[in-house]
């Protein structure tokens, strides 16, 4: 009797939870155009399935650009309604589209973000936008309690493509979404504060647990009613043992309709210990210029400041500023020159070797820096770039080898000068004089365009004007140029030739622009990865190819991109770098308004790690001038930067993919190993990794990167608990 009460009981609660919210997963999926597919009695039944959370390049149609449609069926149950307080009017929720939508519910259409090539002014791509439609419970297409369609014509401009960014749902707007809770945690406590955004009292009740989720403990957890006055928040503070990682659930249960929302939060805890005052040399070994290119780097070094400089060995053309460390100059000769690198304070002193290479090559290791596109979006002006750079330098994350500022869309003018000189716009008054000024600074100076007539943002590109636009840019001190395929679709469904050629050609019209400068332009190609760029973009003279389409601050994101890098791992190499796209830690936003990131520490953790083993272009992507202490710990670990950074320039590879983990290896110059034991599930995983299945010896020594620590010798096995989404990261040596 009692177990039938109890199955009675969870049978309910799962029924009602489903009841709450409908999920889209599956849809059905074909590419091409037909008006028809809208409709509710189209038979879809030979279409193909595909997931809505990745762009269709990914799940096996590699380059299609144009049209094509997803058709996800379902039912709508009324208890939708019965369940919610309010109840007239249901959400439509369908993640991000890459490049614009129409959405049709059973025929009748409810939203479009974007336009299409046929509306009025023509194809303007919104890829980076939410999409949620709201629909009157009302409105006579809903089918209650029948199968309904829910069909997305999707128009890709060129690039990724289709559906991504959040599994598909419907469910009813309602009272808890006048609800916001918002976690604050650090190393010690916290604070937890609930909004009510409605002109409307709402009683509930508030739980919340702290844990330790390494040992599956609860270590403290309160309940308590609570009523929210109209436009009001509560704020609760908590506390919890310092130096750990804990895991706090806040949950708001609104008493009308007993439906919750939920918030899990990790403290930012800080794995990584200060650096030492004593003065310590980091960042890349080797450089590379061409002969009589300008030269500059700026030695990376830690320690109490200030700090003096020394260099012995330097050849006639290179200075060294003692005060502040940056070598410039130029060098005719082709060679390698090897210089002696030394830094000083009253505690102590470091040395090291550097080698400079003259040569054909840049890029001798992955760039390092800054790129306005994942906070500032079109937003970015020359202000937010100088102070990003400002705080670069005054959080110290110069003495960690960071130094690229990159501008990426919005700088310039829509149209050119009379004789078709690329003009920036009024955010951007004097692009010389950023230049200058980051130069001083020992930073190095990027700049975005496309080789379309326009760029994805709309705004002016170099198409037909590439010699033009390299001399302006080099006329501006610039040093980096990110050169993005967007509207060059256009041009290249005109000349209608889809040859691996036809992919290459814009971007050897700007190679040659580039090399005909009097100054080396790191050339970053950006185009998703179309025809395997990896396999060509080194005869491009690329110094980094996006292999993906753009990431977001989700773990969904950053997993399916980082973990399926492993194809390219043979092509990168010193000078040519496979780019699985920019930081997403801090704070992002790609506009205006900027959010913290919505990775967990522990997601973060284990994004730097698997960049720094893929050898990828590190480019923080957040507001550095708003930058907490956690995120600053987190980019300034030199051991770990220097797996990104080592000079033998191999790429990692994954030697062990299982549903909960996988492990990747990275060979090293000096003969070790980086290992990285990355636990992908929701839950802490014990993993065993057996040297020999990753072909190590018998005996390793091991030192944990992320603490700084020697782990000490193993034998055979190396065995360790990893965090949710979270990783170890070690390197091995015999
Ligand atoms: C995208 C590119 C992004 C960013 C954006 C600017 O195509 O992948 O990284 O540059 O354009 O509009």
């Amino acid at each position: 009797m009692k177990k039938t009460i109890a199955l009675l009981f969870v049978c309910i609660s799962l029924n009602s939870f489903a009841q709450d919210k409908i999920v889209l997963s599956s849809p059905k999926f074909i590419t091409g155009d037909n008006s028809q597919y809208k409709e509710l009695s189209f038979n879809d039944a030979s279409w193909a399935s595909i997931k809505p959370t990745i762009v269709w390049e990914e799940q096996g149609y590699p380059d299609y650009d144009g049209y094509a449609w997803y058709r996800f069926h379902f039912i709508l149950p009324s208890s939708l309604k019965t369940h919610s307080y309010w109840k007239d009017t249901l959400r439509i929720a369908a993640g991000k589209v890459d490049d614009v939508d129409e959405t049709f519910l059973n025929g009748v259409k409810i939203g479009q973000t974007g336009t299409l090539p046929t509306d009025p002014g023509g194809y303007n791509g919104k890829y980076d936008v939410l999409r949620e439609y709201h629909i009157s419970t009302n409105d006579k297409s809903l089918m209650w309690d029948k199968d309904n369609v829910l069909a997305i014509r999707v128009y890709d401009g060129g690039g990724g493509g289709g559906m991504f960014g959040g599994t598909p749902f419907i469910n009813m707007m309602d009272i808890i979404d006048g609800i916001t809770i918002n976690t604050v945690t650090n190393n010690g406590g916290g604070k937890i504060t609930v909004t009510n955004q409605l002109r409307q009292a709402v009683p509930g009740t508030l739980k919340i647990q702290v844990r330790d989720g390494e040992k599956d403990k609860v270590i403290n957890s309160s309940e308590q009613k609570i009523i929210l006055s109209p436009i009001q928040s509560i704020t609760k503070n908590i506390s919890f043992p310092q130096g750990k990682r804990i895991e706090v659930i806040a949950s708001f249960t609104e008493k009308n309709t007993g439906k919750t929302k939920s918030v899990r939060n990790v403290n930012a805890y800080i794995l990584t210990p200060l650096p030492s005052l004593t003065p310590k040399i980091n960042g890349a070994k080797v450089a590379g210029v061409r002969p009589s290119s300008p030269f500059l780097y700026k030695i990376a070094a830690t320690g109490q400041k200030p700090l003096q400089y020394a260099a012995t060995g330097l050849p006639a053309g290179l200075q060294l500023n003692a005060a502040t460390g940056v070598i410039s100059g130029s060098l005719s000769a082709e060679g390698n020159y090897v210089i002696h690198l030394a830094v000083s304070n009253s505690l102590g002193k470091d040395e090291r070797a550097l080698t400079i290479k003259v040569g054909s090559l840049l890029a001798l290791t992955p760039p390092m820096g800054w790129n306005s596109w994942n906070c500032w979006g079109l937003s970015v002006n020359a202000e937010k770039v100088k102070s990003s750079a400002q705080a670069l330098i005054d959080k110290g994350l110069i003495d960690h080898g960071w130094a690229y500022m990159n501008i990426d869309d919005g700088w310039d003018q829509p149209a050119r000068a009379a004789d078709g000189t690329i003009v920036p716009n009024t955010k951007f008054p004097d692009m010389k004089g950023l230049g200058d000024w980051l130069h001083a600074r020992g930073l190095k100076f990027g700049i975005y365009s496309s080789p379309g007539t326009t760029t994805c943002g709309g705004y002016t590109a170099s198409y037909q004007h590439e010699m033009q636009d390299a001399t302006s840019y080099a006329s501006w001190g610039i040093d980096y140029l990110k050169y993005d395929w967007c509207s060059y679709g256009d041009v290249y469904k005109k000349e209608g030739d889809t040859s691996l050629a036809a992919y290459m050609k814009p971007y050897q019209v700007m190679q040659k622009a580039l090399n005909a400068q009097p100054r080396d332009i790191h050339f970053s190609l950006c185009q998703y990865g179309m025809k395997d760029v990896w396999k060509w973009g080194a005869q491009v003279d690329g110094n980094t190819w996006r292999t993906t389409g753009d990431i977001t601050d989700t773990w969904e994101s950053l997993s399916s991109i980082g973990f399926s890098q492993n194809v390219q791992y043979p092509y990168a190499q010193p000078g040519h770098w496979n780019d699985p796209d920019m930081l997403i830690v801090g704070q992002v936003g790609w506009g205006d308004q900027l959010h913290n990131t919505r990775l967990t520490p522990d997601e973060q953790y284990t994004h730097i790690s698997l960049w720094c083993m893929l050898s990828s272009p590190l480019l923080i992507g957040c507001d550095i001038s708003n930058m907490d202490d956690f995120t600053v710990n987190l980019l300034s670990n030199d051991e770990v930067i220097a797996l990104d950074q080592d000079v033998l320039g191999k790429q990692a590879q994954q030697k062990i993919k299982n549903s909960n983990y996988q492990v990747w290896v990275k060979e090293l110059e000096d003969g070790s190993k980086a290992v990285g034991i990355f636990n992908l599930s929701d839950d802490y995983q014990t993993v065993s990794v057996n040297w020999q299945d990753i072909g190590l010896g018998n005996t390793e020594k091991v030192r944990d990167l992320w603490r700084q620590k020697d782990l000490g010798a193993f034998n055979n096995t190396f065995k360790t608990k990893v965090t949710p989404h979270g990783v170890i990261l070690i390197k091995v040596m015999q």
